[in-house]
C-alpha cells in the first residue's frame, strides 16, 4: 500500500478528511505521518485520535532550511514515505525537499488558480467580488502555488455570501475533492509500479 505523510501547520480538517476518507477505505492508502512544523497545531490531535503516528520539527531549531528540510528527509525515508500531501502547511517547501521528492508532493489551494494564489485565496477571491472561485489541487514546484493542475472545482459566491459562508462552502468542497484526487493519484502510481 502507498504510504502517505500529510504536512500541515494548523487547524487539519483537510487532515482528517483524508484519514477519515482512509479509514473508511475510500483512500486506499496508509497515513503513515502526519508532520507539522508548528508543535501546537490542532491537527496533532485530530492524529493523536486515529493513531496516526505524528511528527513535529521547527524550522527554527535548525540554522537553515536546507539543514530543516535534510532533517525531514531522513524522517520520511525512515517512514518509507512515497506521496507527500500539503494541507494547510504553511511553509514554502524548498529546492532540497522537491529534489528528494520530484512530483511527488501535492497540495491544495482554496482559490481556482492561477487566480488568487499565496496564503489567502478565500478573503483575496471575497474581495474581488468575483462571482466564481474555487478548490485546486497542483503538484507543488519551487513557486507559490503554480505547479501543474491536477484537479479542481468551482463555488459559486452568491449576493448573500459572507466571507464566513464561502469559507465554509470552500472547506466542504476540499474535504471532498482532496480524498477523491489522492485516491486517483494513488490508483495511477500503483498502475505505474505494476
Ligand atoms: C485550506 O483551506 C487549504 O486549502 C489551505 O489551507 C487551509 C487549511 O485548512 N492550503 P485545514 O488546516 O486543513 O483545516
Amino acid at each position: 500500500m502507498i504510504r502517505l505523510a500529510v504536512f500541515a501547520s494548523g487547524n487539519g480538517s483537510n487532515f482528517q478528511a483524508l484519514a477519515e476518507a482512509a479509514s473508511e477505505g475510500q483512500l486506499q492508502a496508509q497515513i503513515a505521518l502526519l508532520f507539522c512544523d508548528q508543535p501546537a497545531a490542532f491537527a496533532l490531535q485530530r492524529a493523536e485520535a486515529f493513531k496516526i503516528p505524528t511528527l513535529t520539527l521547527s524550522p527554527k531549531d535548525f540554522a537553515t532550511k536546507q539543514l530543516f528540510e535534510t532533517q525531514l528527509i531522513k524522517e520520511l525515508a525512515a517512514a518509507n514515505i512515497d506521496l507527500i500531501i500539503l494541507a494547510g502547511y504553511m511553509r514554502i517547501i524548498g529546492p532540497t525537499m522537491l529534489a528528494a521528492y520530484p512530483n511527488k508532493i501535492i497540495n491544495i489551494h482554496p482559490a481556482l488558480l492561477p487566480a488568487f494564489p499565496g496564503a489567502h485565496g478565500i478573503e483575496d477571491a471575497f474581495a474581488a467580488g468575483v462571482s466564481e472561485t474555487g478548490v485546486t489541487i497542483h503538484y507543488v514546484d519551487s513557486g507559490v502555488d503554480t505547479g501543474p493542475i491536477i484537479a479542481q472545482q468551482a463555488v459559486s459566491i452568491a449576493a448573500e455570501d459572507t466571507l464566513e459562508t464561502l469559507a465554509t462552502k470552500i472547506h466542504q468542497v476540499e474535504h471532498e475533492l482532496y480524498p477523491k484526487t489522492v485516491q486517483l493519484l494513488i490508483e495511477k502510481l500503483e498502475k505505474g509500479r505494476r
